[in-house]
């Protein structure tokens, strides 16, 4: 991908990847690819900000000599250690060998330990630390646990340009680089599914983040996250998103997740989606077996319930309800109400441990929660389905 000028001096040197479809592992669905972004700030110094995945390393280095000297790059800095961005550092540092590394403690600590053997110049920053290029300063803001201890933000004062690597970013391959350029419904469906799954757990270090930037006074004219889209015709949208999500606030919406092994869950999940669709409320209904967990997970937080439903097998619920538990349980989404629900043969159990783990994850059980009908749910039971969908949907209004 060509390099892109953002602003007089400022440049994305990064990497698309279209193909990647999970990431961290098996633990991210990215249906829609990702990009490395890296930059580049070019003044009487220079400076490389982040660099990307170690294959593709090549696209990195070939773009930046298409603007400099890597022999005279003067610093790198690091915002993140994650492999996804500093994938390509020992080589930029074997062709870049005189550049000063700047990044935090815990940075510098990780960076030798996962790449051992270097004998690299680590110049240590703090919060409000500054680094002067020429007519361009790069100002430093720690941001430990957005989303890794070593995370920090950089901002090029003169042009508002805001580097805060995995914050405000998204898994979105593209062959442009702007919000202006795409279609901003698909990139912000993508940045809600980053932050539901990523960032989440630290809302309350988001909202503490946001306001320390706030009071040192940043104009943020643009924001160049480290995946995706580079805001700079409305960095506002991505920033008023993130407060909705870090307070928790959401729609008036359900989500159903559930799975049935001879379908009288199924029958269940249906009645109950009538039931809350019955008061125009918003929902959504996802059947484990053939849904994204990540995709539940960014529905999840625009939504105010949860309803969890699965038969009992084996005195528990059907195993591929687990990782959607787990998650939650990691995840603790604020503010949410929910339920379980299901049926059984001979012996239940799987309702009543649904509802010990969305307890777990800080989810508040309605009353109505522990709707559990023996073999096939007879009409009357599905009509107390439905109700309890209408009354869950009372409580989301
Ligand atoms: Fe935390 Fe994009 O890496």
């Amino acid at each position: 991908m060509p390099v892109t000028k953002i602003v007089e001096g400022i440049y994305w040197v990064g990497a698309v990847d279209w193909n990647i479809r999970y990431f961290h592992g098996p633990a991210y669905s990215t249906h829609r690819g990702t990009t490395y972004n890296s930059y580049l700030v070019k003044d009487e110094k220079t400076a490389l900000v982040d660099t990307v995945y170690g294959p593709f390393t090549a696209e990195l280095v070939k773009n930046l000599r298409e603007i400099i000297d890597l022999s005279k790059l003067d610093y790198l800095v690091v915002n993140h250690i994650e492999t996804d961005h500093s994938g390509a550092f020992p080589e930029i540092m074997r062709l870049a060998p005189q550049a000063k590394v700047y990044c935090t403690q815990r940075a510098a600590e990780g960076l030798q330990k996962i790449y051992q053997g270097g004998n690299w110049d680590f110049n240590i920053v703090r919060t409000g630390d500054t680094l002067n290029l020429g007519a361009k300063t790069l100002t430093f803001i720690e941001a430990p646990m957005l989303h890794w201890p070593d995370s920090m933000f950089t901002y090029v004062k003169e042009d508002g340009v805001l580097l805060p690597n995995d914050a405000f970013g998204q898994h979105y391959a593209s062959s442009f680089r702007f919000d202006d350029e795409v279609d901003i419904h698909e990139v912000m469906d993508e940045a809600a599914k980053y932050y539901a799954n990523i960032l989440l757990p630290f809302s309350a270090l988001v909202l503490k983040k946001l306001e320390e930037v706030t009071n040192m006074g940043i104009d943020i004219k643009i924001i160049g996250p480290s995946h995706g889209i580079i805001w700079r015709q409305n960095p506002g949208r991505i920033i008023d998103a993130y407060l909705k999500w870090a307070k928790g606030d959401a729609d008036s919406k359900v989500v159903i997740v559930y799975d049935t092994m001879w379908e009288s869950t199924h029958k269940m999940a249906l009645a109950l989606l009538e039931g809350v669709q019955s008061q125009g409320v918003g929902v959504k209904l996802f059947k484990m077996s053939v849904s994204d967990r990540n995709d539940i997970i960014k529905e999840l937080i625009n939504a105010k319930a949860i309803l969890v439903g699965s038969p009992t097998i084996n005195n528990e619920f059907l195993p591929n309800i687990a990782p959607l538990l787990d998650d939650l349980k990691g995840l603790k989404p604020k503010n949410k109400i929910g339920m379980a629900f299901g049926s059984y043969g001979w012996g239940g159990g799987a309702v009543k441990l649904i509802e010990e783990r969305l307890k777990g994850a800080g989810v508040a059980l309605v009353e109505q929660s522990g709707l559990a009908f023996k073999w096939v749910p007879t009409p009357e039971e599905l009509k107390q389905c439905f109700e309890v969908g209408q009354q869950v949907a009372a409580q989301v209004k």
